[in-house]
């Protein structure tokens, strides 16, 4: 049995990436070690792709080489995150077992010969990860290299639901454990509904294609059992890995996935991980980058985490990959550091010259050489003491509920285009461009450390997470509300009353209609005119509600359009950016919160961590900031830390 290693507490971020060493013949792997030692590598992740090397044929083990990669790297001093390899079944599994492949929901199914090509609900695929994973874990568990496990890869992507026979079952007893019995799953349903009535279990199936609109109770409750059939998997391989070692275990996640509720699955994971590929093509990609490490501090309760993955410079899955501009891979790795992340790694560390990506750019490039910017940041990281560890100081919280974004991305609502991650995007970007450090926290967290929480249309809510805001403001917080919110229960179900019942009486307000617009609308705020797409509202504010903006012409002309309830403040249309700050900078002034920096210029953010402060210039000009009394000057796209004043 091993001891924890130094994870809890590095001295210096990890850097390093995937390395894949079974794509090179083993006198490549001398030298990579040579060239990482050079580049500043200290941790590597291996075998995440590994499975078919490591079980050539069903059964039948070859886990010497792995030895020697293992061995090679703990002589030249860098560290493993050791993967289960279970991320891609070799084409043996879906011979053995054919009914392993996953099934879409038309019927038709998917083939090997790319990824993760597995049903989710297969027991084929469970029994042949477990036994690698028991193989490898009995043979190098204690293995002094290691210091993290890594289960699969970015569970979910790219198949993250099957509609099989065997994934019915499987849905069904997932249905029977949440609901128990059959009538009690056709009231949550709805299924008095368009004759959706079922009598019997063995009626019950996955949302498969329909004629038209399918049940969206239905839906959510398939979505919630999908994100846990894969869970299932994380706790199955992590399970069996704390049988053998003590080491923590992670999985990678990917920012706002679709599909995981990474807030359910979070807590299993010892240590936090994400995989970051911003669009240079994108002159805010560096926003959305940011509310994805905060959403990774939230998910871990203010801990840590790691950045599992990024591209040095390309990727290869766009359309047209367009390359970190100079300065980019370096801000944007210290954006992570400043925001939470003890790991600064990369896929992968030497690019591959054969399969699908061979032109995504990686550490070390086609001429076998690690690119100098790889090196420097290496040198720099190795040099930031200091900082690993230390919290992050955010005073503001920003709620993302994956059940609220499942149901209203269901088909059939006023508006398909208002959507929740759109939504809490546009308010993030409002408290970046205050330059206001955000936790992005699931619905229900305790709230009691933030000054000013933003619910982002969060138009679903279950009766504890309507609880845990109500004793938020009751207890004096500050809370900002998008439109669309708190209209339905954990069943998808709109509950007799005003609307939006399950917030009516902490807004103040009534919603008398909900006017998704033909056409722009206006809406005036604190002197300003803003032009809102998409959706509007007939509101009815209660006496004593403050009326802070009004729509402007239309048939909406002269009707509250933004509102003050106490310290409750609600938006009833999606701002452009200038009247999202609008509202965020009356609530943040309500609140007693403010920047990290004051005085910010704009595409410039200051991230204190700890005793330190991180200054990131994403725009193309240089900058000059005033930190502490002193001038600190910032060339385009360039990074400092200093202590913080
Ligand atoms: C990630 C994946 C890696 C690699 C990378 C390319 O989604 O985990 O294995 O494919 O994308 O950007």
């Amino acid at each position: 049995m091993t001891t924890p290693g130094p994870w809890s507490a590095p001295h210096v971020p990890w850097f390093g990436g995937d390395y894949n060493p079974e794509q090179w013949p083993e006198d490549v792997w001398v030298r990579d070690v040579e060239l990482m030692r050079a580049a500043g590598v200290t941790l590597a992740t291996v075998g995440v792709f590994s499975w078919a090397r490591l079980e050539p044929r069903p059964g039948e083990y070859d886990l010497d080489w792995l030895g020697r990669v293992l061995d090679l790297l703990h002589g030249g001093g860098i560290a493993v995150d050791l993967a289960t390899a279970t991320a891609s079944p070799p084409p043996w599994l879906a011979r053995l077992d054919p009914a392993s492949l996953p099934v879409r929901a038309d019927g038709s199914r998917l083939w090997p010969g790319s990824r993760q090509a597995y049903c989710p609900s297969s027991t084929t695929y469970r029994e042949r990860s477990l036994a690698l994973v028991e193989r490898l874990a009995t043979r190098y568990a204690d293995h002094p290299a290691l210091v993290l496990w890594h289960v699969g890869n970015e569970f979910g992507n790219h198949v993250a639901e099957c509609f099989c026979d065997r994934s019915a079952e499987r849905f069904r007893e997932w249905l029977r454990d949440r609901h128990g019995g059959i009538e009690a799953l056709n009231a949550a349903w709805g299924t008095a509904f368009w004759s959706q009535h079922y009598s019997d279990w063995a009626e019950v199936l996955p949302p498969r294609a329909t004629p038209t609109f399918g049940n969206p109770g239905q839906a959510l409750d398939w979505r919630r059992f999908c994100s846990d059939e894969l869970l299932g998997h994380y706790l199955a391989e992590r399970d069996l890995l704390r049988r053998h070692s003590a080491l923590p275990v992670t999985t990678n996640f990917v920012g706002f996935w679709p599909e995981l509720d990474y807030s359910s699955w979070a807590p299993h994971l010892d240590v936090v991980s994400q995989d970051t590929y911003q669009d240079p093509a994108d002159p805010r990609t560096h926003v959305d980058a940011a509310m994805v490490c905060d959403l990774m501090r939230g998910l871990g309760d203010g801990r840590p985490w790691l950045l599992m993955e990024q591209t040095t410079a390309r990727v290869n899955w766009r359309e047209r990959n367009v390359a970190k501009r100079p300065g980019q891979y370096r801000a944007w790795s210290l954006q992570a550091v400043a925001r939470g992340a003890d790991a600064v790694l990369h896929f992968q560390w030497r690019q591959s010259t054969a399969g699908a990506e061979k032109w995504h750019s990686a550490m070390v490039g086609h001429d076998g050489e690690p690119r100098a910017d790889v090196a420097a940041l290496g040198a720099e990281l190795a040099a930031l003491t200091g900082v690993t560890g230390q919290p992050v100081h955010g005073r503001t919280a920003l709620v993302f509920s994956w059940p609220s974004w499942w149901a209203q991305a269901q088909p059939a609502q006023p508006a398909a285009e208002l959507d929740h991650l759109t939504e809490a995007r546009r308010w993030y970007a409002g408290t970046w461009d205050e330059g206001l450090t955000v936790d992005v926290v699931r619905p229900g967290a305790d709230l009691t450390a933030y000054a000013l929480v933003v619910l982002p249309t969060v138009y679903l809510l279950a009766d504890a997470e309507v609880a845990a805001l109500e004793a938020y403001v009751a207890g004096g917080g500050t809370l900002v509300v998008g439109c669309w919110s708190g209209l339905v229960d954990d069943r998808d179900q709109v509950p007799v009353g005003r609307y939006p019942a399950r917030l009516r009486d902490l807004l103040g307000v009534t919603v008398l209609e909900h006017l998704p617009p033909a056409g722009p609308v206006t809406v005036e705020l604190a002197g300003d005119r803003h032009q809102v797409a998409v959706w509007s509202e007939r509101l009815a504010p209660d006496p004593g509600t403050e009326v802070l903006g009004s729509y402007a012409g239309g048939e909406l002309d002269g009707c509250p359009a933004v509102t003050r309830h106490g310290r409750v403040f609600y938006a009833s249309a999606p701002l452009p950016p200038a009247g999202t700050r609008a509202v965020l900078a009356a609530a943040a002034a309500a609140a007693g919160v403010g920047p990290a920096l004051a005085g910010l210029p704009p595409g410039v953010e200051a991230v204190r961590r700890g005793d330190s402060l991180f200054l990131l210039n994403h725009t193309d000009a240089p900058v000059e900031l005033v930190v502490g009394g002193e001038p600190v000057r910032l060339a385009a796209r360039d990074a400092v830390v200093r202590r913080a004043p």
